[in-house]
């Protein structure tokens, strides 16, 4: 403490004798009045006038400082130690995987468009070809909600982001009843599925769909298209393979699966041993859903694809709990350090 008081008497004298004392800037300064022309004098006088205050007022302060220090009425401060250090925070690790798929597609000229997480049956499912007795629509898969009955409307938490793509293509209808084209969106978000939480599957995750509608839309750009996210994603090497598979609202659909990044196909546990992953569902949009939203299935065609990000997070950062990304356990989180 004594060593501070002193510390700062001298600063604050120091300051003195430098800028006020009778060696000390101000009075050398008003010296040089006399070789001031005598026109610039008055102007001169008064910015010597407004130095001296400003220099007066400093050094009260830095008295002030010392004299509160020595009462001990005051906080202690050392004006030599070094400021505190700033710790920057980090992105959650799906927001970062959510960010890169996102910014591969907006370089492709995809937008972003975003949704409700509380939805209607007709958006999450009936718009989507998802016929009545569908197994997805079974209490067993899907989150409804009760007493959200305004009207005879079913409603739900959403089970995947393609709510977003049907109120996107609804939007595109005109007044003349036509529907304005292209749309090229990708639609990040959160969806619910009524599944046991575990290490490998939760209740709630995270998806990326995108679609892309237009004349002459065919089922080579798809391909093309996701072959560039992939490679963007997981490398320049990885091969892609497309296998036949199913969803109500594409025809023909796809599973997209690219050789596994983590042992460059060989095989290996994250594979199976098969040296393939699966990355995404794809396929050329239902005519039926086009129609559903007002958009003439003869004169355009298009393709949709969808992604969960937590799966591939975990394989790329090594996580082997998905439960780890919703507990907000800062040990957990502060790993990943990047702010991108
Ligand atoms: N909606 C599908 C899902 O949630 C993903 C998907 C989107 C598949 C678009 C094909 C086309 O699993």
């Amino acid at each position: 403490m004594e060593g501070y008081t002193t510390a700062n008497f001298q600063v604050a004298e120091n300051f003195r004798i430098k800028y006020l004392g009778t060696k000390g800037i101000v009075k050398s300064m008003m010296a040089e009045m006399k070789n001031i022309p005598a026109e610039k004098r008055k102007e001169f006088g008064q910015v010597m006038n407004d130095f001296k205050v400003f220099a007066e007022a400093k050094y009260e302060t830095l008295k002030e400082i010392n004299s509160n220090q020595q009462s001990g009425s005051g906080i202690q401060m050392d004006l030599s130690l070094p400021g505190d250090s700033l710790i920057p925070g980090s992105r959650h690790p799906i927001t970062l995987m959510r960010n890169r798929i996102v910014s591969i597609f907006q370089r492709l000229g995809f937008s972003v468009a975003d949704g409700p997480e509380i939805e209607d049956d007709w958006h999450n499912f009936t718009a989507l070809n998802i016929s009545e007795h569908h197994p997805a629509r079974d209490m067993q898969d899907t989150f409804y909600i009760q007493g959200h009955n305004s009207n005879s409307t079913e409603w739900l938490l959403r089970t995947h982001t393609s709510n977003v793509q049907i109120r996107e293509m609804e939007k595109t209808r005109q007044p003349d009843g036509k529907a304005k084209l292209p749309i090229r969106i990708i639609c990040p978000g959160r969806v619910f599925r009524n599944e046991t939480v575990s290490a490998r599957s939760h209740c709630f995750f995270h998806q990326v769909e995108g679609l892309y509608i237009d004349e002459n839309v065919s089922f080579a750009d798809l391909k093309q298209t996701l072959y560039f996210f992939a490679q963007e994603m997981y490398g320049k090497d990885i091969k892609p393979r497309f296998r036949p598979s199913y969803f109500p609202f594409t025809e023909p659909s796809a599973e997209m699966d690219i050789t596994c990044f983590i042992c460059g196909g060989k095989g290996c546990r994250i594979c199976k041993q098969t040296g393939w992953v699966e990355i995404l569902g794809c396929g050329m949009v239902h005519p039926k859903v086009l129609e559903n939203c007002g958009i003439d299935s003869n004169k355009y065609t298009g393709f949709a694809f969808g992604m969960g990000i937590e799966r591939p997070a975990m394989l790329l950062y090594g996580v082997n709990d998905i439960r780890l990304f919703s507990e907000n356990d800062v040990r957990f989180l502060r790993q990943f350090t990047s702010v991108t």
